[in-house]
């Protein structure tokens, strides 16, 4: 099956009078604009297959028609922007049904809806550095985990701070060294990210690193926040921490982000939420009520009757698990495959093939496949090194038997 790309295309180079996005600094470069200037003199051998984009094709809740029918007039109102009070409390309601949360969430002062997470992760950096202290205004930072979803570093750069990647540790783990975080640097923090699980590498931070990353970041005023939209692709046994789990009765210095987009298959619905620290999420409110994209309230209903249903998020799970069971035995002993803790992507070592660009340009053009290479999702640290280049991102975005075609030609493909 061949599947239509949905990255676009470069933008126009620019003029010496117009400084275009493109030259700017890596953080406010799209990974998709890059992929598509690395691939747009290419014309592929076979039929287009993309597994760029982390755009989840699985079956959408059956009854996202319906509820969008049935609440029609509310697209003739402008929508309240921090959401229906029935949203906010449907999402509290989730949260404390899918978290061992220390105490439930006050829906009209700890949660808030988002046009999906992205935005409000964007957002949130620019609130982080206008609550900081006096004493973090002067060279304000904003760490990053590396690989990283490129929304934080362009919200660090929105909110004027330097972002931070943060180094991943000997162990050999994708997880940010905790050992980085020294108090000379948390002192000069406005915000920390994470994503668990992570994209693209799937891993899950366990209960005592969020509770240590928590910890350390109260210890400076620091905002931690904890980007969980792959909370429900979990492979193991038990599913993700929350970082709300570890945060205390207070949930100071804490924003967890979800999202509908991959819990339930609907990433152009524009539905997610945050919740955590009220101080926090009262002056991110009212920085959201006049510069932040609404939701619809049709949207919202959506969002509430999907949150109320775990069916279709199970079947959604157990679709991935049978994909990365495909993976297991397709990729066995090859690119470093290894099952990841959770998410639906292959982060694959393609070292033997020259790196991330080159394997992303070989797929493209010997078999129509189209990934992302690893060091575009990534920054290159003080010493020069980017941990991403020698890997490419695979997203198993669909169904089991384009996934098995596709896994088939990234095997011949790549050897
Ligand atoms: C790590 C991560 N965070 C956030 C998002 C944003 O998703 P959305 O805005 O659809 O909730 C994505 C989307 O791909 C992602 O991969």
């Amino acid at each position: 099956m061949s599947v239509a790309l949905s990255e676009t295309k470069a933008v126009p180079v620019a003029s010496p009078d117009r400084p275009s996005i493109v030259d700017a600094g890596p953080a406010a470069r799209s990974p998709f604009v890059r992929l598509a200037e690395l691939l747009s003199d290419i014309a592929p051998a076979k039929p287009a297959l993309s597994l760029a984009v982390g755009e989840p094709q699985h079956a959408m809740p059956d009854f996202v028609g319906a509820v969008l029918a049935a609440n029609l007039p509310g697209f003739g109102r402008y929508p309240a922007g921090k959401g229906l009070p029935s949203f906010r409390k449907a999402a509290a309601d989730w949260m404390a049904r899918r978290y061992a949360l220390p105490r439930p969430l006050d829906p009209e002062r700890e949660v808030l809806v988002l046009n999906g997470s992205r935005e409000g992760l964007f957002a949130a950096a620019i609130l982080a550095r206008r609550l900081a202290s006096p004493a973090k205004q002067k060279a304000p930072l904003v760490l990053l985990p590396n690989p990283f979803y490129a929304a934080y570093g362009a919200g660090a750069e929105a909110a004027g701070c330097e972002s931070v990647p943060l180094p991943l540790p000997a162990s050999g783990s994708w997880l940010p060294d905790l050992e980085a975080l020294t108090p000379a640097l948390l002192e000069a923090t406005v915000a920390i990210y994470l994503a668990s699980p992570a994209n693209p590498q799937g891993t899950i931070a366990p209960r005592d690193y969020l509770a240590r990353l928590v910890a350390l970041a109260r210890a400076h005023q620091v905002m931690v926040f904890s980007d969980e939209c792959y909370s429900e692709i979990w492979l193991g046994d038990e599913p993700p921490t929350g970082i709300l789990e570890v945060a205390g009765p207070d949930y100071a210095n804490v924003v967890a982000f979800n999202s509908l987009s991959k819990r339930s298959s609907l990433p152009g619905l524009r539905c997610g939420l945050c919740a955590g620290d009220a101080t926090f999420m009262e002056a991110f409110a009212e920085f959201r009520n006049v510069a932040a994209p609404q939701v619809p309230e049709p949207v919202q209903h959506v969002g509430i009757a999907a949150l109320a249903d775990e069916a279709h998020v199970i079947a959604s799970r157990d679709l991935y698990k049978a994909k990365f069971d495909l993976a297991d035995r397709l990729l066995a002993g090859r690119f470093g495959y290894s099952r990841p803790d959770g998410g639906f992507f292959l982060w694959l070592d393609v070292s033997a093939v020259g790196g991330g660009e080159a394997a992303a340009v070989r797929l493209w053009q010997r078999e129509g496949i189209r990934t992302v290479p690893g060091g575009y999702l990534c920054r290159s640290d003080a010493a020069g090194r980017n941990p991403g280049v020698n890997y490419l991102r695979v997203a198993l975005v669909h169904d089991l038997a384009t996934t098995e075609d596709a896994l088939t030609r990234l095997v011949a493909g790549l050897s």
